[in-house]
């Protein structure tokens, strides 16, 4: 067969030639080579339920030949309301309203602008700037970057974005403030007031942060009490707390949202990949009853979004994948093979260069580091984390790699986010595998 070359596609990493998938079944992906591939990172941290679920495919099908498109601004479909439903259904009803885009991004810009007109039409107009956190993600376009702290990411557009505030990051492992868990104040916590307070309290609009991160730090995730303190900061000086669940949210922590790991409830969750496991590009900003209310109750316009937002087609799949989940009890299993595959994680820490495990759920990143004792970081040059996921991919399992978790300028990772309905036998064969990478690896860099 002729392999495919991809020679027009303009892709992330331009001079690099990527496997073309031609068919996906539960964990694994298969090359037009015949090669079976492990999607350890369920491609971005996003295929919850599996690949090539029958239903889901169903129901695009169904919902194509009923209604593929309607205009959201005049129209709405019975799906679409079915799914604002089970959204709020699985937040406990913390959360009353439902808009819908059509992903991450685009989700994390609605949350802001959604809080920026809360506050206009609550009286407080002067309320605009975004606080977020340096090594944080909340996406690619030029809003989300602007409040992203992910150094690479940003690096080439800084023209572009926004001059918003970023706090040290939240990162036990590497704390910004020289603390362990141990014996911490919370003193990335206390950043927050101190930044709102010179900023001018009457000038800050929202808090956005991820409670479990992603590619940036790899699956860290601050104290319980860090979240605890971060909300009673927030209803201080009437700043709206944002909490980006676009990888966390819909199951992938062991609990429908990270944030239920925490006794807090923010004022907005964001929502994309696990929302559709993957079969519709969607996206979500889910708010309490009070936000919606307030500008429904005063200027009751909010003047946002693009044409795809609503998508019914996008609908369809929301409903289908939350009863999925739901029918199969696939939050519970993600909790259940999450503990172990933390315990086949563990087995690792004989290699000199895993410095950290971490994570909730199946969402779970490894750093690796030239030193345990130091935590000196690997040479970025060395390309440590490219080079397993390359490895890794050669000997059938794909996962993503990411650096510049150590103040964007050093820090190798591998973040895990398999699909919930990975076996014991399968973590077993994927562990296994990275065992044998990351000693070729190692053996190769010098260790
Ligand atoms: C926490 C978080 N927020 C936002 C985004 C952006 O989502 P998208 O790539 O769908 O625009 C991502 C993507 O990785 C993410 O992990």
């Amino acid at each position: 067969m002729h392999a495919h070359q991809n020679d027009h596609i303009l892709s992330f990493v331009l001079n690099k030639k990527t496997p073309a998938i031609v068919k996906a079944e539960g964990v694994y992906l298969y090359d037009e080579r015949g090669n079976r591939i492990i999607d350890a990172s369920g491609g971005a941290i996003v295929c919850s339920i599996g690949h090539g679920v029958q239903e889901i495919a169903d129901a695009v099908a169904t919902q194509m030949k009923k209604v593929a498109f309607v205009f959201r601004r005049a129209f709405h479909t019975p799906e679409l309301e079915e799914a604002a439903t089970k959204i709020c259904e699985t937040t406990n009803w913390d959360m009353d309203r439902v808009f819908f885009v059509s992903g991450g991004s685009e989700a994390t810009e609605t949350a802001v602008k959604l809080a920026r007109k809360y506050h206009i039409d609550n009286g407080n107009p002067g309320k605009f700037r975004v606080i977020s956190r340096w090594q944080s993600y909340h996406g690619s376009t030029m809003g989300a970057a602007s409040w992203s702290g992910f150094t690479s990411r940003r690096a080439d557009f800084t023209p572009y974005l926004k001059d918003f505030v970023h706090l040290p990051a939240t990162f036990c492992y590497r704390c910004w403030y020289g603390r362990s868990p141990d014996s911490c104040d919370l003193e990335c916590a206390a950043a927050l007031e101190n930044e709102i307070l010179c900023l001018g309290p009457e000038t800050v609009s929202a808090y956005i942060a991820e409670p479990v991160s992603g590619h940036s730090l790899a699956a860290a995730s601050p104290p319980n009490e860090h979240f605890t303190r971060i909300r009673e900061i927030c209803d201080k000086y009437d700043v709206l707390m944002i909490l980006d669940e676009v990888m966390s949210g819909v199951g992938r922590t062991g609990k429908w949202y990270a944030y239920q790991h925490h006794e807090v409830v923010p004022d907005i969750i964001v929502l994309a990949k696990g929302l559709s496991a993957g079969y519709f590009p969607v996206g979500a900003t889910a708010v309490k009853a009070g936000i919606h209310d307030t500008i429904a109750g005063k200027s009751g316009v909010f003047g946002s979004g693009h044409t795809y937002g609503g998508n019914p087609l996008a609908a369809a799949v929301v409903c289908r994948v939350i009863d999925y989940l739901k029918e199969h009890n696939l939050i519970g299993r993600c909790a259940e093979m999450g503990d172990y595959l933390v315990e086949k994680l563990e087995t690792l820490r004989s290699h000199p260069t895993v410095g950290d495990i971490r994570g909730k759920g199946l969402q779970r990143g490894v750093e690796f580091v030239k030193d345990k004792k130091t935590k000196a970081p690997l040479d970025p040059q060395l390309h440590f984390s490219q080079q397993i996921q390359d490895e890794a991919l050669l000997r059938g399992v794909h996962i993503e790699s990411s650096s510049g978790c150590d103040r964007g300028q050093a820090g190798d990772t591998i973040i895990f986010g398999p699909p919930f309905i990975i076996t014991k036998d399968q973590i077993d064969e994927m562990i296994d595998i990275l065992d044998q990478t990351i000693s070729v690896v190692e053996k190769r860099v010098g260790f």
